[in-house]
């Protein structure tokens, strides 16, 4: 989870927010495709998304433009509207190509209200082809790397989501990994017999019967020819020896095949290892987004 910062927020000053191209806008709307909250509703331009808790994305408000109603009184409204689901209430607001907040006149007052912004989550986005090929090209990429494909989510694949993401329940990850248009499952298999028992997931609250940690995973959501990178993890004991080259490069492939001409993911600013990764591959930073959020209550 991004760390709440007191940063204050930056952007330009303006009474109304600036016009989002249509082009953001769309990319928003498929990236909200790309990893579905279980409930959602509408207040105006902006998406209500609540899922149990798990995950940011999935539990907060997806900012875009300004609802008819005065500013306040909807964001009021969105108070209770999770209040009502004993959720906290996040915006996730846009930023420009630099992390600056776009929506002055809704941040300024949000600060006002208590609520500090995370850190700066970059969208990267490039051309599937040109991924394609700085995969295909790189020293340490070999065809003959076993990497499996599914379009359903396994016990393997989740096992290894679980070694690094909290779950709160298997049901409620499930329901937004599987919840897009299209998504398929990727993951490079262990070698070993699986375990007696199942994997228990990171924050030990969750059993995985049956299941064989993968060595490295990946998702891929696929909505209006986009293809949206997702839960890239690898062993940390299997770093550095191309196994993400090899499950990008494969999504790359997948993505090509079924139309999406380029591809899109998010990632934390800080987290350099990932950025060398996506920047290898010919990603570049598109825009972003930072959660507002009230530091929880001690
Ligand atoms: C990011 C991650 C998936 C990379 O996996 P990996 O299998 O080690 O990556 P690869 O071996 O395929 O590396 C490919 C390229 O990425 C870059 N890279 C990978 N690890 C790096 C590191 N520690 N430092 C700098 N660059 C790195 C390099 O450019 C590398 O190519 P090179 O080895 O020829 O220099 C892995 O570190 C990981 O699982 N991190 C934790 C989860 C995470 O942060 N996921 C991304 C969420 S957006």
């Amino acid at each position: 989870m991004p760390q709440v910062e007191h940063l204050g927020f930056s952007g330009r000053a303006a009474d109304a927010p600036p016009a989002a191209s249509a082009a953001d806008v769309q990319l928003a709307a498929v990236a909200a495709d790309g990893w579905p909250a279980i409930e959602t509703e509408p207040l105006g331009p902006w998406l209500l998304r609540a899922s149990y808790g798990f995950t940011l994305r999935g539990n907060s408000v997806l900012v875009t433009g300004r609802p008819q109603e005065h500013l306040l009184e909807a964001v009021s409204s969105i108070e209770a509207w999770y209040a009502a689901r004993d959720l906290p209430p996040i915006f996730s607001v846009p930023t420009d190509a630099a992390g600056g907040v776009i929506d002055r006149p809704l941040a300024d007052p949000l600060a006002h209200r208590g609520y500090r912004s995370s850190e700066w989550i970059m969208t990267m986005t490039a051309a599937t082809e040109q991924v394609l090929r700085a995969g295909r090209e790189h020293s340490i990429w070999d065809s003959a790397t076993p990497v499996r494909v599914e379009s359903d989510l396994s016990p393997d694949w989740m096992a290894g989501f679980a070694a690094y993401r909290r779950l709160p329940t298997p049901k409620v990850a499930e329901a937004v990994l599987t919840g897009s248009m299209r998504q398929v499952f990727v993951s490079i298999p262990a070698a070993q017999a699986p375990r007696p028992g199942g994997v228990v997931s990171a924050n030990a609250s969750v059993l995985i019967p049956a299941a064989q940690r993968p060595l490295a995973i990946g998702r891929l959501a696929m909505t209006r020819r986009w293809g949206g990178v997702h839960a890239m993890w690898v062993a940390p004991e299997h770093r550095r020896k191309g196994l993400a080259t090899h499950v990008l490069t494969t999504m790359a492939a997948l993505a090509q095949e079924r139309g999406c001409g380029r591809l899109y993911l998010h990632v934390e600013e800080s987290n350099t290892v990932a950025r060398h990764l996506y920047s290898r591959f010919g990603f570049s930073v598109y825009n972003g987004y930072r959660y507002l959020q009230r530091p929880p209550e001690h």
